[in-house]
């Protein structure tokens, strides 16, 4: 039988999800624009828990003020109607040609400066409906020529930007945590903080880097050839891991944004293994929204949209049903124990151990038996075939 999606499961969706209209650099778009209202509904009945937007989303990058009231009213009329929330808000920093250089770090100071603006207009909403993270994708911030853009100077100036929407978020008393989101290329020929390390890297340069962590997406991190469950377990080390978009990729090329697991399924079963039961003694890892960030397929339309949607939350929870059963087969935990799973958690030093207590250890290096330890059957291809057959229901 398949699960159902409920509230509990913290799922939520991007309003520009559902909504695409399948507009791509060689075709018009396929399917008529989808009422925000509309969104808020469907994916209430299909279980959803939360939805999320860009500014431009809820309300067209040229509404005036009057415009704006009144469709951001409807908006919260259909989240009250619902029951949704709120958990993430982001800006539209990349659809208007204003911002094809750039918008933190385009050449231009004017578009700089627009752009903080026009963030800080959204994080009032953001705050206003209470969402507690908000999340910064530069998809124009980066170059097709590297004679174009003094790419330290585009570090400093996107430094400047996360600083000063920090100290502006402190300012109004918002509890909110930005969260950046890695990608390596696309619209841009090459994006600036292009994977969770290098996001990573350059918060820890902040004025404010303890209200700054990451928003990973599968694909892009898939599309760089990064391993995401590595690039999540950095995150997750780092205390870094504050939100997630899910989604599919199938190797590296153009962004995909496939369903959640119509891509790397066994990178997926990986995943949720580790989102879910990765923490300490096995509980989840990670308690914050199951975001999925996907593109209906083009081809389909009307209902599709829907069961896309849909496809989404039921593969994750079957993923998640297929993990539970991986870590509670005796088999599997005998697989790890042979493999040496658990033993890594053990300190290399014992305690109390100086770099000189171990130079005179001779266990550890004059009478260690080099030869019979690089002889030892890791046994990980009889472990992985068990995941496997537990991804594919075998067990
Ligand atoms: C992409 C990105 C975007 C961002 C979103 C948030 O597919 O390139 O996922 O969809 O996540 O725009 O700003
Ligand atoms: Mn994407
Ligand atoms: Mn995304």
């Amino acid at each position: 039988m398949l699960p159902t999606p409920t509230r509990e499961d913290k799922f939520s969706f991007g309003l520009w999800t559902v909504g695409w209209q399948a507009r791509d650099p060689f075709g018009d778009a396929t399917r008529p624009p989808l009422d925000p209202v509309e969104s808020v509904h469907r994916l209430a009945e299909l279980g959803a828990w939360g939805v999320t937007f860009h500014d431009n989303d809820v309300v067209p990058f040229a509404a005036d003020d009057h415009e704006r009231d009144k469709l951001v009213a409807r908006f919260k009329e259909a989240l009250v109607a619902t029951g949704l929330v709120v958990p993430m808000a982001t800006t539209n920093l990349f659809t208007h040609p204003v911002f094809k250089d750039g918008a933190f770090t385009s050449n231009d100071r004017g578009v700089r400066r627009f752009a903080l603006r026009k963030v800080m207009r959204n994080l009032d909403l953001a705050a206003e409906l209470g969402a507690a993270t908000y999340v910064f994708w530069g998809g124009r911030e980066g170059a097709e020529t590297d004679a174009g853009k003094d790419v330290r100077a585009a570090l400093d100036r996107y430094a400047e930007a996360i600083d000063t929407l920090c100290a502006y978020v402190r300012a109004r008393g918002y509890d909110m945590r930005f969260a950046l989101e890695p990608k390596p290329n696309e619209p841009r020929g090459d994006i600036l903080l292009p994977t969770v390390g290098a996001a990573l890297a350059f918060i820890s340069s902040l004025e404010h880097a303890d209200m700054v962590g990451v928003n990973p997406e599968v694909g892009h991190e898939q599309m760089a050839g990064m391993n995401f469950v590595h690039s999540i377990s950095q995150a997750l080390w780092h205390n870094k891991l504050f939100h997630i978009d899910l989604n599919g990729q199938r190797g590296a090329k153009y962004d995909q944004d496939l369903v959640f697991g119509h891509g790397d399924l066994l990178s997926a079963f990986f995943l949720v293994d580790l989102l879910e039961n990765g923490g300490p003694k096995g509980v989840p890892a990670y308690d914050g929204p199951r975001h999925f960030d996907y593109k209906p397929l083009r081809t389909d339309a009307g209902e599709g949209v829907w069961a896309s949607a849909r496809a989404n939350m039921v593969t994750y929870l079957l993923l998640k049903e297929r993990a539970a059963a991986f870590r509670a087969d005796p088999e599997v935990q005998a697989a790890l124990r042979a493999s040496g799973v658990g033993e890594l958690a053990t300190p290399t030093l014992s305690p109390g151990e100086t770099p000189v207590d171990l130079v005179a250890d001779p266990s550890a290096f004059e009478t260690f038996d080099a030869e019979a330890a690089g002889a030892r059957d890791w046994g990980y291809a009889h472990l992985d075939q068990l995941a496997v057959e537990h991804a594919l229901g075998a067990r």
